[in-house]
């Protein structure tokens, strides 16, 4: 069983991207199972805990150590990631040389009511994963705006279009960390 961590840049409750990253979960085959790390409870990385890290950071190292690959589901926020998942991201690669993400392959979703599907926020993903040596799939790239049309007031994946992206996209994903 290959273990997948996804990541939600979102907090909210009733979250697009959550949703999003639900229905990912559901259309994908027999033999992976899914994780997702908290990012909520992490404390503000500060360089000078790196030598006595909080429960809560170490959990969270644990929990990426552990999985196989990685997929990222994130909003935009004013054009770029949310700061809760760069704070994440930053907590995961430190102390220096110990870096959680190092060499697992991942995929980037972003999410968005917007007609842009949150592009720059995984523009900027993509840059700050490169960093890290995360091994993201280029092709296909999924930017789904206009989410809120994809939806039910529960905020369930409706769309069949939407539906059909999503699968397709989940396809490609699992082909992609096989390689590796
Ligand atoms: C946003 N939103 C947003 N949307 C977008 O497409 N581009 C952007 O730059 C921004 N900027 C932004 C900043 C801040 C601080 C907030 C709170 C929101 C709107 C955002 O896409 C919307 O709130 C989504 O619902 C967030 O995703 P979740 O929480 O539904 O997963």
């Amino acid at each position: 069983m290959k273990k997948i961590g996804i990541i939600v840049g979102s907090l909210r409750k009733e979250s697009f991207n959550r949703s999003v990253a639900n229905y990912l979960t559901s259309v994908a085959p027999e033999g992976y199972s899914f994780s997702f790390p908290d990012i909520g409870g992490l404390e503000l990385y500060n360089q000078d805990l790196d030598d006595t890290p909080t429960e809560a950071w170490a959990k969270f190292r644990d929990e990426i150590k552990a999985v196989d690959a990685l997929l990222f589901v994130t909003p935009e926020y004013n054009r770029s990631i949310p700061g809760v998942l760069k704070n994440a991201i930053d907590v995961g690669s430190r102390p220096y040389g110990q870096s959680v993400w190092t060499r697992k392959p991942g995929g980037i979703v972003s999410v968005s009511p917007g007609a842009i599907g949150g592009f720059g926020a995984h523009q900027h993903l993509k840059q700050v994963l490169s960093c890290l040596n995360v091994y993201i799939m280029n092709q296909p790239e999924a930017y789904v705006g206009n989410i809120m049309e994809a939806l039910d007031d529960s905020g369930k994946v409706v769309s069949e279009h939407t539906q059909t992206f999503l699968s397709k996209y989940m396809n490609s994903f699992i082909r992609w960390i096989e390689r590796f």
